[in-house]
């Protein structure tokens, strides 16, 4: 028998107030429902896409070496973890990831989080409190705000990769007991890279911590897919290090690589750690896997980079704004909300998946098209990109 939809207390009406003033504005969030996916191309409803939006930029989610390590894992671990990691939820592949992790990030230890944004809270709010200072680039990802709110510190933002203005605010907070600058290492709407070496300088100048979230950097960025702290050659010079598992790394999952005391304060400290139910193994062991294949198949990482040249070379001779991204994120801009949902929408009928990125994600008059590019894109998927970009 159908059950009748109950309907919404009155006390609610507010809710739909809200709704529909940002469907007013272009500024209502809709699902899209993906039904199946083989990398750079995935169907909806029969029809098929190209994948434009992902983070998977290596392909890793679909590398049959990975795929192989989670059936194993499945097999031997079960589905998922049943417990936090103090209580019943370490197995033994947690602890060889985070000597993985550390070895790869070449600090002492590791920590592995529920989520990307898990680790950005835990690490920040259990480290900064009442009467400390954050100092964020203003164009840093919102799980770094977030915790920053939850911490109860101070937080000082300067204008994005203004060097002038960090060294100002420095001078200002010289006498707080503990000054932690953060960055994205990649900025996850730009695509710029952060100015870390001078970042560093200022740092140690003024007796400061600093953190770099390298959820965008780690895979992609350096010889070795190490991240931007390899990129800028600064390895030992980055007090916090933190990185997700769930994008280059194609799997789930959040991390902090630092020193051993950082990482034993954190199991002790970090509440979106201890109060939060273990990664399942299966993601650990997906993990595990790309990192290998990381390390083996730097071929990945340059044809990534090809694409990446090949794709803004294009866009850029057709006249579209891509700012000064050199990465693998690559904004189209446009400006004017309307018309950025105009294009995605445009795109979309012809056969590529790209949703808008407008304000709160973005500031208001600042909304684009946000291009990613995986390794798994052919030259024939990028060519049908042009074409439709031209049309466009
Ligand atoms: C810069 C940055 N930091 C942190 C996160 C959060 O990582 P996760 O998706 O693993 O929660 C993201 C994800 O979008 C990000 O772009």
């Amino acid at each position: 028998m159908a059950k009748k939809n109950i309907p919404l207390s009155p006390k609610m009406d507010f809710l739909r107030e809200e709704l529909d003033r940002l469907e007013k504005q272009d500024l209502s969030r809709k699902l899209r429902i993906i039904d199946s996916c083989d990398g750079p191309t995935i169907k909806i409803a029969q029809d098929e896409y190209i994948l434009l939006c992902s983070n998977d930029y290596l392909g890793l989610t679909q590398h049959p070496k990975v795929k192989e390590k989670a059936k194993e894992a499945i097999e031997r671990f079960g589905c998922g973890s049943g417990a936090s990691r103090l209580i019943s939820g370490t197995f033994s592949l947690h602890d060889e990831l985070e000597k993985r992790l550390a070895e790869f990030k070449k600090t002492e230890a590791a920590l592995v989080f529920a989520s990307g944004y898990a680790a950005n809270l835990g690490v920040i709010s259990s480290l900064a409190g009442k009467g400390d200072v954050i100092i964020v680039d203003k164009l840093n990802h919102a799980s770094i705000i977030d915790g920053c709110r939850l911490s109860e510190a101070d937080l000082r933002v300067y204008p994005h990769k203004n060097m002038v203005f960090l060294e100002k605010i420095l001078k200002q907070t010289q006498n707080k007991r503990l000054r932690l600058i953060i960055t994205d290492g990649v900025f996850s709407m730009d695509g710029d890279i952060a100015p870390l070496p001078e970042i560093v300088d200022l740092a140690e100048k003024y007796n400061a911590l600093v953190m770099v979230d390298d959820a965008h950097g780690t895979g992609v960025l350096g010889k070795e897919g190490r991240g931007t702290v390899e990129y800028f050659d600064l390895d030992g010079h980055i007090d916090i290090q933190m990185g997700t598992l769930s994008k280059a790394l194609g799997s789930l999952g959040g991390f902090i690589a630092g020193s051993n005391v950082l990482i034993e304060y954190l199991i002790n400290k970090a509440r979106s750690f201890i109060y939060s139910t273990a990664l399942a193994p299966v993601q650990v062991a997906t993990a595990l896997a790309s990192l290998e294949v990381i390390q083996t198949e730097p071929q990945l990482q340059l044809r990534l980079l090809q694409n990446v040249r090949y794709l803004k070379e294009g866009l850029q001779s057709i006249g579209f704004d891509t700012m000064e991204s050199p990465t693998q994120i690559i904004p189209v801009f446009i400006g004017d909300t309307a018309k950025t949902m105009q294009a995605s929408k445009f795109l979309y009928e012809n056969g590529i998946f790209v949703p808008a990125i407008r304000p709160p994600t973005v500031p208001k008059g600042k909304s684009r098209l946000r291009l990613s590019l995986m390794a798994t894109h052919t030259t024939v998927h990028l060519d049908k990109v042009l074409a439709v970009f031209k049309a466009l």
